[in-house]
């Protein structure tokens, strides 16, 4: 393979911002549940705004009935990401709408991490909140990964609308999760504004799920850039999900070169139509983005990592 795709998809990659609920292809959805049509799912595929995704982020999620069910999408997720040459993965799991949904959590956490381990790639899981549901409900899911610290949980986060789930909402469950040791990886700044991303450092936050409306506000990004706190930055996410409204005005550059940590990420792969291979490809040819840039973002998405890996 040449030229920039062949130097891209050679660079040992990891991804810390990756939903596994989000990385579940058409095709696989289908075998899952033998009664959906292909229209269906794809209709499911396309959103107009953020909370037509965040709807169809939790139809997608409803699919998955059963803990063997989780093992096949992750095993899925993990071949794929094997073969892009990404050795490293932290892996959102919606923990919080597994609870919801009112699943036994213990063997599908069983079962996606004994696949976890069974892979190439080395694995991670962050448990992730919804921040529109109750605090006690963000408490449980903090519960379950301070549980699992020592069995490849590395951490705590919240995703869902932010608009309805302000970060302080959960200032508890972030200190509960401090206390036991749980590294602090918030979605903020995706929807809504820079106070957001504050609010998530003030928390705690390591790193900023998202964070691309930090580049409102200008010693924001100089407290990131002297705090040396990284975005996890999802283009193709945030064009499909509107946030912006058009690639070229995505702020990946902007954030760049005002010396904030970026690292590049696929969110939802699959419900986003990317990888990470594609990810890096829209670097270099919509943002400029040269061979020694594209290194340098590889080489950021193990130095941010919160367990020490090998790249
Ligand atoms: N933001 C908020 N909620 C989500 C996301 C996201 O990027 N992905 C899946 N649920
Ligand atoms: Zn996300």
């Amino acid at each position: 393979m040449a030229g920039v795709r062949g130097f891209i998809q050679e660079l040992p990659k990891a991804e810390l911002h990756l939903h596994l609920e989000g990385s579940i292809e058409p095709a696989t959805l289908l075998e899952l549940d033998a009664s959906l049509t292909a229209e269906e799912v794809k209709a499911h595929y396309q959103y107009a705004n953020f909370l037509g995704f965040l709807r169809s982020y939790e139809w997608v999620t409803r699919r998955l009935r059963t803990p063997a069910d989780y093992a096949h999408v992750t095993r899925r997720l993990l071949d794929r990401l094997a073969t892009e040459n990404v050795r490293y993965a932290e892996i959102n799991l919606s923990t919080g709408v597994i609870l919801w949904k009112g699943q036994d959590f213990a063997p599908i956490y069983e079962a996606v991490n004994a696949e976890a381990r069974a892979s190439s790639v080395e694995v991670r899981w962050i448990f992730d909140a919804v921040r529109q549901f109750a605090v006690e409900d963000g408490m449980r899911v903090a519960e379950l990964a301070a549980e699992r610290t020592g069995d490849g949980v590395a951490g705590f986060g919240i995703g869902g609308d932010e608009a309805r789930g302000p970060a302080g909402k959960f200032a508890e469950v972030f200190a509960f999760a401090r206390r036991k040791g749980l590294r602090l990886a918030p979605h903020a700044g995706e929807t809504t504004g820079p106070e957001t991303i504050r609010a998530s450092l003030e928390l705690g936050a390591e790193r900023i799920g998202h964070g691309i409306r930090a580049v409102e506000d200008e010693a924001l990004m100089r407290y990131l850039r002297d705090h040396d706190i990284p975005l996890e930055v999802c283009i193709s996410s945030n064009v499909a999900t509107g946030v912006v409204e058009t690639l070229a005005e995505h702020p990946l550059r902007r954030i760049y070169e005002a010396g904030v940590p970026v690292v590049l990420n696929t969110d939802d792969p699959a419900m986003f139509h990317t990888t990470l291979v594609r990810e890096y490809e829209i670097a270099a040819a919509q943002f400029g983005f040269t061979e020694a840039e594209l290194r340098r973002l590889a080489e950021n998405s193990f130095r941010y990592a919160f367990s020490a890996c090998g790249s």
